[in-house]
């Protein structure tokens, strides 16, 4: 396909728009801004760019025309009702998410589910395509759009093609069951920058490449031949994400979050002990480790269950997934037996809340609670963990944090546990809520330094610079 006559510098590629839109019954389309990470990461780059942002609106067969948002060109995917089903809540949520997560739950493997979803990448990669410039750069996000990069190289040759990797990529051995598996490799080596969040990712996917296709590779370089001569060279790094952790820093120092942060632990009736855990209801993050090794501590009275309080905020995820809606079936049945057994007319050890909750109110609850738990079994980052820490401008409170996760290799001041380990978890849990103040700020001073000093905007930044920097066709085989 050749340029497009008008086109972008900057093509951003991701599943989801920056907004969610809804199109009202004479046809009118309207939006609101999604609050997630990935929107606020390149809000700043966008706008410096001339840039257009390929994604799906978030409900099924809108057909809509691109639409501009603060200087950005959105271009609106659509998909088919069949096509969540297959591609969203199928392929990509119960075949690579279990898989890419240490298959804490089944993967499932369906021909069907495989198809919809080399059509919907198809369907992203010609977007992005019909959008791009002579000689821009695209920048495609995620699990669900692993082809993406090759089927736009097919057609656009001249593109500078990034990829980052938002969650885990598994060790060859697990990475391996998945049927489709050299395709899938082929599609990201499409790209001449492939991002993750931890070197442990990286070396996880040169190494698939190394036995998965004929391609050298050296160190984080794989390169590309064809008829025996070398065509261009892929590199694969660790690029961790980050949050816009002076935003979250000021928001956490208004009066009003303040303020509300005293008012949340007085209706929870000013407990001793406020532990917090924020999560997305998904069987990765560990929460029923979690609240059973709080439940232990409660049972085993190392905790008193009349002045400590767990709140759970558990947000709702895809739902339609049957692994979902089992997980929320059996912490609400572990809630229910915690609060059963520990409870008090009055007062509830664990305040489950199924919901989700704007920024500032989040702000408020980070502030509020004594000890943060982020528990997950397997993640790719866990931004909720640096949240918290960029919420801590008073230097108080502590993290406990699970060895799993990619924050994990950064935040090296918060009390690393083993989730599996309930003991150990226990153990941890205890000694956060009785650590000395002196060491618990100690340790938070350390973890702002790293959350404050590496914000959302560096990541992009090093990313888009990294990206630059790829040698790019290789001229004959003069460079190899
Ligand atoms: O962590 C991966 C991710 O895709 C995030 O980018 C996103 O915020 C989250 O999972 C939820 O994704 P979705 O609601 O689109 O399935």
């Amino acid at each position: 396909m050749p340029a497009p006559a008008r086109g972008y510098d900057l093509v951003v590629v991701a599943n989801r728009l920056p907004v969610d839109v809804t199109v009202s019954e004479d046809g009118e389309p309207s939006w609101t801004r999604s609050p997630g990470g990935l929107v606020t990461a390149l809000a700043p780059v966008m706008a410096k760019a001339d840039g257009a942002w390929v994604g799906w609106g978030g409900a099924p067969d809108q057909e809509l025309d691109p639409f501009e948002v603060d200087g950005t060109e959105l271009v609106p995917v659509p998909l088919s009702a069949e096509e969540i089903e297959r591609f969203y809540e199928g392929f990509s949520n119960d075949t690579l998410w279990p898989l890419y997560h240490d298959v804490i739950s089944a993967p499932a493997f369906h021909r069907q589910w495989w198809d919809a979803y080399q059509r919907v990448n198809k369907r992203f990669a010609d977007a992005a395509a019909e959008q791009a410039a002579q000689g821009a750069t695209v920048w495609v996000h995620d699990y669900q759009l692993q082809l993406v990069p090759k089927m736009l190289r097919d057609q656009r040759p001249d593109l500078r093609i990034g990829y980052f990797h938002h969650i885990p990529f598994p060790p060859l051995e697990l990475f391996a069951q998945l049927p489709w598996r050299r395709q899938v490799v082929e599609g990201l080596l499409g790209a001449d920058l492939v991002g993750f969040q931890r070197v442990g990712d990286a070396g996880n996917f040169v190494r698939t490449v190394r036995r998965l296709t004929d391609l050298t590779t050296r160190g984080q370089v794989v390169t590309i031949t064809r008829d025996g001569k070398v065509e261009r060279h892929v590199r694969a790094a660790a690029f961790p994400i980050s949050i816009d952790s002076g935003a979250f820093d000021e928001l956490a120092r208004t009066d009003a979050v303040k303020a509300r942060a005293r008012e949340i632990r007085r209706e929870l009736g000013d407990p001793r002990t406020l532990l917090l855990g924020v999560d997305r209801l998904d069987y990765t993050k560990g929460i029923r480790h979690r609240i059973k090794a709080y439940g232990e501590l409660l049972e085993d009275g190392r905790l008193s269950a009349q002045d400590t309080t767990l709140v759970q905020v558990a947000s709702p995820s895809r739902e339609n997934v049957d692994a979902y809606a089992q997980l929320r079936d059996e912490v609400e049945l572990l809630v229910g037996r915690i609060n059963g057994d520990f409870g008090q007319v009055g007062h509830a050890p664990v305040q489950y809340l199924h919901q989700s909750f704007p920024m500032e109110e989040m702000a408020a609850l980070y502030l509020a609670a004594d000890v943060m738990l982020v528990t997950a079994l397997r993640d790719g980052m866990n931004l909720v963990a640096k949240e918290y820490v960029a919420a801590r401008s008073d230097d108080r409170g502590a993290l406990v944090l699970s060895e799993f996760t990619g924050a994990a290799d950064e935040l090296t001041g918060a009390v690393l546990v083993n989730p599996h380990d309930i003991d150990g978890t226990k153990d941890a849990i205890s000694y956060a809520v009785h650590m000395d103040p002196r060491e618990s700020r100690k340790r938070m001073r350390r973890l702002r330094r790293r959350v404050l000093g590496h914000d959302v905007n560096a990541w992009s930044q090093e990313f888009l610079a990294a990206l630059a920097a790829v040698p790019q066709r290789a001229a004959g085989a003069s460079h190899d």
